[in-house]
C-alpha cells in the first residue's frame, strides 16, 4: 500500500535521537535546531522522559475518560505551578488543531455567538474550524468555507474594535508570536487593547500557544510578557516532547458542563506520564532560564552577520530574516553540514526552534557553519 503523498520529504531517515542531535540509519549525526516543528522541548530520548513512559506503559497505557485518572490532576497541578497562572481549568486533547477547535467551541458555547476574528498570517491548524481561521487559502477545502470568520491585519486595533462592536463575535484568536506565518509579534499595545475590547464586549480571547508555549520564549507562555489574561489558552507541541499531547486552559469564569467537550485519547495515562515528565524536566533543568540565556547569545551572534536583515522572535523561537530566499541555504545546512533548521511562509526567514536544553556551544557550531556557507555563496555567485 502506498502512503497518501501529502508531504514533500527530505531524503533523510532519522532513526535515533539524543539531546539536541538525531542520527540517520547510517549513523550520520545531525544538529537539530528545529525540534521537528518545535515539538522537542526537553531533548530527544531524555532518560527521565523515556523511563516515565516505559514505566507507565508497563503499568497501564490507556483507559478511557469515563474513569478517574489521577495523572490528569497531577499534570494540571504541575502546569499551574510552573506556568504561574491561576484560576484556570485544564482540558486535555491530543494535538494543536484539536486544542484550537475545542477553544473555539468553548467560546461559542459561552457566548452563544458564532463568528471568530483571526489575523493575517495566522496558522491555527488543519481541521475544519481552525483551518477556516488560518491565513492560507490553498489548504482550505470547499467544506471549510462555511464558518463565520473575519480576518484582520495583526496590530489593527481600530478594525478589531469595529468588528467586535458588530456584536456577533464569539472569539478573537491569535498567536502572540506567529509561528508558521514568520515570527511576527504585534505591538505590546495591540495585545492590551485586544484584551480590553474582548472583556468589554464579552468576547472570548483565545491565545494560541501551541508553538510559543511551554517555556519556548523564556516565559512559560508568550502572552505573559504582555500582562494580559486570555479566557482560553491552547497548547500542544512542546507539551509531550513528541508524545501527541494537547490541551486548553479555560478561565474559571467559564463553567463546564457534561458533554461540552470530549475525546477518546486526550489525557490518557501515557500522554499524562509524558506530560508530567516534560514539566519535571523543564523545572529541574531550568529550561525556561536556559531558553532566555541561550537566546541572548543567538541574538548577539546573529546581529554580527550582515546578511541577516532582521532578527525576530523571543527565547528559542527565533526567525533570522535574510536579504535572499533561504531554501538553498537550508538545504545546504542540512545536506552538507547536517544541521536541521525550519522555513516559514516568509521565504527569506530561517526558523530556529531547537530543544530547550540546547547550549551556547551548539549555536557556536551553527554560526561558524552559517558564516562559511554564506561566504561560499558569495564566492559561487561572483
Ligand atoms: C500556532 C499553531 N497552532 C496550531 C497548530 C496545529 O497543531 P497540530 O499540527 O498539532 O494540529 C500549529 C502547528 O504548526 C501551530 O504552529
Amino acid at each position: 500500500m502506498e502512503l497518501f503523498d501529502v508531504y514533500p520529504l527530505y531524503d533523510i531517515t532519522p532513526v535515533k535521537g539524543d539531546g539536541c542531535y538525531v542520527f540517520d540509519e547510517n549513523g550520520k549525526k545531525y544538529l537539530d535546531l528545529y525540534g521537528g516543528h518545535a515539538v522537542i522541548s526537553v531533548g530527544h530520548a531524555h532518560p527521565e522522559y523515556v523511563k516515565a513512559i516505559q514505566d507507565q506503559v508497563a503499568k497501564l497505557g490507556f483507559y478511557s475518560n469515563s474513569i478517574k485518572n489521577p495523572l490528569q490532576q497531577e499534570l494540571a497541578d504541575k502546569l499551574e505551578k510552573i506556568s504561574g497562572i491561576k484560576d484556570y481549568s485544564l482540558f486535555l486533547c491530543s494535538s494543536g488543531a484539536e486544542a484550537n477547535e475545542n477553544a473555539l467551541k468553548v467560546a461559542s458555547f459561552q457566548t452563544g455567538k458564532d463568528r471568530v476574528i483571526y489575523f493575517e498570517n495566522a496558522f491555527h491548524g488543519r481541521t475544519s474550524g481552525v483551518v477556516a481561521i488560518t491565513d492560507n487559502e490553498s489548504i482550505k477545502a470547499p467544506f471549510n468555507n462555511f464558518h463565520k470568520v473575519t480576518k484582520l491585519a495583526f496590530n489593527d486595533t481600530e478594525s478589531l474594535k469595529m468588528e467586535i462592536e458588530k456584536g456577533n463575535v464569539a472569539a478573537v484568536i491569535f498567536e502572540v508570536i506567529q509561528g508558521v506565518g514568520g515570527l511576527d509579534e504585534a505591538e505590546a499595545d495591540f495585545y492590551k487593547r485586544a484584551a480590553e475590547l474582548c472583556k468589554e464586549n464579552k468576547v472570548m480571547l483565545i491565545t494560541d500557544e501551541v508553538q510559543s508555549g511551554y517555556g519556548r520564549t523564556g516565559d512559560f507562555f508568550a502572552f505573559q510578557k504582555h500582562g494580559i489574561r486570555p479566557d482560553i489558552i491552547t497548547m500542544a507541541k512542546g507539551m509531550g516532547n513528541g508524545f501527541p499531547t494537547g490541551g486548553i486552559l479555560i478561565d474559571n469564569h467559564i463553567p463546564p458542563k457534561y458533554g461540552m467537550l470530549g475525546t477518546t485519547f486526550g489525557g490518557n495515562h501515557l500522554a499524562c506520564a509524558a506530560g508530567i515528565s516534560v514539566l519535571n524536566i523543564i523545572k529541574e533543568e531550568n529550561l525556561m532560564e536556559n531558553a532566555a540565556i541561550v537566546s541572548e547569545f543567538v541574538m548577539a551572534e546573529a546581529s554580527k552577520i550582515s546578511e541577516i536583515k532582521k532578527i525576530k522572535g523571543r527565547g528559542l523561537m527565533i526567525g533570522l530574516e535574510f536579504d535572499f530566499e533561504i531554501a538553498a541555504l537550508r538545504k545546504e545546512l542540512l545536506f552538507e553540514h547536517q544541521i536541521f533548521t525550519g522555513a516559514s511562509s516568509n521565504k527569506k526567514l530561517l526558523r530556529i526552534l531547537p530543544p530547550l536544553n540546547i547550549k551556547k556551544e551548539h549555536f557556536e557550531i551553527f554560526f561558524e557553519t552559517l558564516k562559511k556557507v554564506l561566504k561560499n555563496q558569495v564566492t559561487r555567485s561572483s
